[in-house]
């Protein structure tokens, strides 16, 4: 490490993780060099400015870009652009795909398993540079724990993106036993920061809050339905008193940052996991408060009968009927919106954390409480940009 810090190569630098982990190592002093691709006429470095202005940061601050994508069986880079990063000191790989249906050219299996091999070649190639590589809490698929941060037997996953990353992982394992010094980050849910709520992407715990806000938009544009949100809600499929595994993003990018600068004899396997997760109860209150809807959770494997609504002015048959035609649409509609979330509502993993917890408590990086407070700037946060569509560019 010189005084100007250490020489950082990161992926994924345009997305949540990697965008805040740009932050983190950049405050930090040290000098990093984005792997990045452009796209919609922005190049990769506006892209990455975008990314810095959308953490509230400063998007003229000093970074290096390479212009580059990870395809399956290597690294799309100019001789020129490959020859600069000859001398990093780290590598910390945040790119991935995160889809959890299969998608053409092979996504997410091309990005997250062929684009790790490439990334640990490149890291073998440069001089075995030590390699921090941004995984999954979720890489135990339905096993509910505890789970152990050690890398798992395939387990059954829910989807291909719990897969690629498993495989992934595996690749980065094998890549260690040869000898290439590499340590794994296991983030569970993201979601935005714990002081200002500031997120980059929205997909995830974002998908069921989304769906909410438009159900709600629609219930509030077609009064004639005599639907009422108040009273008819939606079923959120789990129960109660479920775990909700997140962990705010300050969080995650501390953490990764961290470990991505340490030097070579820092090799494991980290749950960036809270230890006292809200529940589905908590989540689903804060969302009926600030929608002001009926939001019951109904465990997946026993559906419970909705409880009759109190103090109800009879209604005439057919506007009962047609009421509940319109709920049955909005409840199809909230399960179709959400269903690629939805097993991480039932399946509610247990994480151990004594690995991650060793090596960040000395460096005063903790999970930050998500209670009703934080969710609520997390979703204020989230309205405020139109869940994405409206942040800011440079
Ligand atoms: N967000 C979560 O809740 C969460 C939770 C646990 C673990 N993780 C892990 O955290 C890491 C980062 O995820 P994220 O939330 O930051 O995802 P994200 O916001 O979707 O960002 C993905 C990043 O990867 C880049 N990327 C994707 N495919 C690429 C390719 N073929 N070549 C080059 N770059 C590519 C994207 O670039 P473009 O902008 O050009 O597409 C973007 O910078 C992933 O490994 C993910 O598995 C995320």
């Amino acid at each position: 490490m010189t005084a100007d810090g250490l020489r950082i190569l990161l992926t994924g630098a345009t997305g949540q993780v990697g965008g805040t982990v740009l932050g983190e190592l950049l405050d930090a002093g040290h000098r990093v060099i984005c792997l990045a691709r452009g796209r919609d006429g922005r190049s990769a470095e506006l892209r990455v400015r975008d990314t810095l202005a959308r953490i509230g940061r400063d998007p003229r601050l000093p970074f290096e870009v390479v212009e580059g994508e990870l395809v399956d069986g290597g690294i799309s880079l100019t001789p020129a652009d490959r020859a600069r990063l000859v001398g990093v000191d780290r590598i910390v790989h945040s790119a991935a795909r995160v889809a959890f249906e299969v998608e053409g050219h092979n996504e997410p299996f091309e990005t997250n398993i062929g684009g790790t091999l490439a990334m640990l070649e490149l890291a073998r190639s440069l001089g075995h540079v030590p390699f921090t590589h941004v995984s999954t809490a979720y890489v135990c698929g339905r096993f509910v724990g505890p789970v152990a941060e050690r890398f798992h037997e395939r387990p059954d996953f829910h989807n291909p993106y719990e897969a690629s990353k498993w495989e992934a992982e595996r690749q980065v394992r094998l890549a260690g036993e040869a000898g290439l010094p590499v340590r794994i980050a296991r983030p569970s849910i993201i979601v935005g920061g714990a002081g200002d709520g500031r997120a980059l992407h929205f997909q995830g715990f974002y998908l069921v809050c989304r769906a909410v806000s438009l159900l709600c938009q629609l219930a509030d544009h077609d009064p004639r339905s005599g639907y009422d949100l108040t009273v008819d809600g939606l079923d959120v499929p789990g129960a109660l008193d479920a775990p909700i595994n997140l962990v705010t993003a300050d969080y995650v990018a501390a953490a990764v940052a961290r470990i991505g600068t340490l030097g070579p004899e820092v090799r494991g396997i980290y749950h960036l996991t809270h230890p006292s997760p809200p529940t589905l109860g908590d989540l689903t209150a804060v969302l009926s408060g600030y929608y002001r809807l009926y939001l019951p959770c109904i465990e997946t494997r026993r559906p419970r009968p909705r409880p009759a609504p109190r103090g109800e002015p009879r209604i005439d048959p057919a506007r009962l009927r047609r009421r509940q035609r319109v709920l049955a649409r909005a409840n199809q509609s909230f399960w179709r919106l959400t269903a690629a979330v939805k097993p991480y509502f039932s399946d509610t993993p247990v994480f151990d954390t004594t690995a991650a917890r060793a090596l960040l408590d000395p460096y005063g990086i903790h999970p930050a409480p998500v209670d009703s407070a934080t969710l609520l700037r997390v979703l204020e946060y989230a309205e405020s940009v139109g869940f994405g569509r409206d942040l800011p560019q440079v």
